[in-house]
Formats: structure tokens, sequence, C-alpha cells
């Protein structure tokens, strides 16, 4: 491990928050070198030649060499007693912004909770507090609680380029790999339809990665289309992929097309969806159907699209489950991966 002597200030932990955002702000905060936290107190590594900041005397402190950004968050807070413990470990990175939830009793603390996660990622701009998605646009209420008034970000994906507004549409950078595991099953020449597309990540993502004939992206939010169209230019897929503002329940009247693949990311609701699906689905289809489920009603959920589906002339020949991430105790965000074959007396 490589030390280096350097300036220091050695501050009270209950104070380190503030004045490490001053020491940010003034640049006299180093960042070679790894801050040191110790039981009362955290010294700063500083660039200043002053014999005292804030009120506190400048000493001389050798520091592992390291990118100051490594650290936690967690690291810059000191909270009262039963507190500390209840920050979360994981929240969701959009671009430059963070979306956290935080428990109850977090909540007086957000603003100190926001400028750590600031101050320890290089490219966060904004932070806010989260409710769950929710309504039918599966938008969720966002307070910003740190760094700039912007919920407008661009996030990159597998090198793609997604423009989201974290406030008025869906995203989800947990479903990189999802999205991933689904562009590897899409053949040449395939007609695609992304009845939920959002700001269209699914389509891009099977445009760029694989060799469809064309991708449909509906959706029915005006914001999320109108990002949607943004990416699709900026991922040069203009050619493959049609962005259609319109509800999925009148996709029948639309698309003139039979689909061999089609993408209902809509959990809680897609099953409202599965028989409009099924009526543009070619007579060989493969759905890839979400749902946040209880694992005892996965099965139950099944059955009740294999009866929709007999009711549309198919039998579902294969369904495969996929748990994709839990979503609440006892609650799976799954995906499963279904191919109809449309019934021979009604090919
Ligand atoms: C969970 S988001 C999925 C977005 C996108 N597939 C993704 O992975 O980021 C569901 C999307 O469905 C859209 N939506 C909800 N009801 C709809 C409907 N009736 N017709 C078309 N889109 C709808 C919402 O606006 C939202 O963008």
């Amino acid at each position: 491990m490589t030390k280096k002597k350097t300036k220091a200030l050695c501050v009270p932990l209950s104070k380190a928050e503030p004045v490490r955002r001053y020491l940010k702000e003034q640049h006299l905060l180093r960042e070679d070198v790894r801050i040191v936290k110790e039981a009362t107190c955290i010294y700063f590594p500083i660039a200043s030649k002053q014999k005292e900041i804030l009120n506190y005397p400048v000493i001389t402190k050798s520091f592992e060499v390291g990118t100051l950004k490594t650290h936690c968050y967690k690291d810059l807070l000191k909270l009262p007693k039963g507190l500390q413990e209840e920050l979360p470990t994981s929240y969701d990175i959009i671009g430059s912004v963070i979306l956290i939830k935080l428990p109850k009793g977090l909540l007086r603390y957000r603003k100190q909770i926001g400028h750590a996660l600031i101050d320890t990622h290089k490219n966060i701009r904004t932070v806010c507090l989260i409710d769950p998605v929710s309504g039918e646009l599966r938008t969720r209420n966002i307070t910003i609680i740190a760094g700039e008034n912007q919920t407008l970000t661009t996030h990159t994906e597998y090198g793609l380029i997604f423009h989201v507004d974290v406030a008025t549409t869906y995203f989800s950078p947990r479903l990189a790999s999802e999205r991933k595991r689904i562009v590897a099953q899409v053949k040449s020449g395939e007609i695609v339809v992304d009845l939920f597309a959002g700001v269209a990540p699914f389509s891009i993502m099977i445009a760029r990665f694989a060799k469809p004939k064309i991708v449909y992206a509906i959706d029915k939010n005006r914001k999320a289309i109108d990002l949607a169209m943004q990416n699709v230019k900026q991922n040069h897929v203009l050619d493959t992929v049609d962005v259609i503002h319109a509800d999925a329940n009148d996709v029948g009247k639309i698309l003139l097309v039979k689909a061999d693949r089609i993408i209902m990311n809509l959990p809680f609701s897609a099953f409202k969806f599965f028989s409009v699906a099924l009526s543009i689905a070619a007579p060989i289809c493969k759905v890839h159907y979400y749902d946040i489920i209880r694992e005892e009603d996965i099965e139950g959920r099944v059955t009740a699209l294999k009866k929709v589906a007999k009711k549309q002339g198919y039998t579902l020949t294969e369904v495969l489950i996929h748990k994709i991430k839990s979503y609440a105790p006892r609650e799976f965000y799954i995906g499963l991966d279904i191919t109809a074959t449309k019934h021979a007396d009604v090919a």
C-alpha cells in the first residue's frame, strides 16, 4: 500500500459532512489520497497552505494513495445510534441521477444523505428520494434532495444511450441483463412488438444487437414516446424501430402485421393485455411476459394465461419462468418466456 504525506484537517465526525462540502466547494479537498475515518474524527487530505480552516488546525498526516470516489457514502455520515445501520446499501443510478428509497426514520437526514451520495459518486449531479413506481404509466413521485434541479438524464447501457426523465418516464437499470438475455433469443428477420416500450430500451437493444426485420415500440406515455424517438435516432436504429404513441389495447387496429415476438413489460397489469397481444401474434410467437408476483401465485398465473390463450386459439407450448429480482418480501419480478402456438384447426 503506497502512502503519501499531505496537509490534513482533523474534524469531529459530527461535523464531517458540512466541512467536507465546504472543502469540496473551495476545491481544497485532495482526491488522490483516501480520507481516513477514525472512531470520533475524520481526516480530510487537503491542498492548502493555510494554518487553519473553519477553526480546525491544519496538520500533516500520511494517507493511503487512492481515489476519493471509491468511498461508501455511509462513511461520510454520522447518524444517531440505530439509524446509521438503516442507511440503504442499494439504490439505482440512472445517468447522473441517483434514485434512493429511505425508511421513515432517515427522512429528516435526507439532505445530508443526498450530499454524501453526490460526494462519493463522481458522475452524480442529482439525488432523488423516490416512492415505488405506481399508476398506469409506471412513473414515480420523486423529490430532489441534493444537487441540481434536473430529472432529465442520459443513461448508458451496453454502449447504448438512453435519454430518460426519471420524473415522467419509467426506466430501470436493473433490467439491463434481462434485456440482453432477450436480445440473445431474437432471430434474424423477426417482427418484434414491444407493447409497453417506455423510452425503448428493449426495442433499441434488439435493433442494435440482433437482426430483426422491424421492432414496433409502443407506449401510451407521450413523454416516454418523445424520449424513445430521440433514443432511436441517437442509437442509429431509425430504420429498424418504429416508435408509436398508442394504447396497447388498440394494437390490433394499428398493426397490420403478425408478431414473431412480443415483449410485455407491464408488471401487475400485463395479464389484462395478454389476449390483445395474442391477437397480433404469428402462428408461433414468443411472448416475454413480465409480472410482479408472489412465488406461490406463479403457477396460478400461468394457468390463467393458458386459459386466455385457448380462447384466442393458442396453446402455450412452453413457459419458462425467470426470477429477475426480488421486489418486496416474498414478491418477485418475474419474466415468463412463453411460446404460443396456434391450434392446428385455426392456423
Ligand atoms: C414498466 S414500464 C416498461 C418500460 C420499458 N419496457 C422498460 O423496460 O423500460 C411500462 C410502460 O408501459 C406503458 N403503458 C402503460 N399502460 C399502457 C397502455 N395501455 N398502452 C401502452 N403503454 C402503456 C407505461 O407508460 C410505461 O412506459
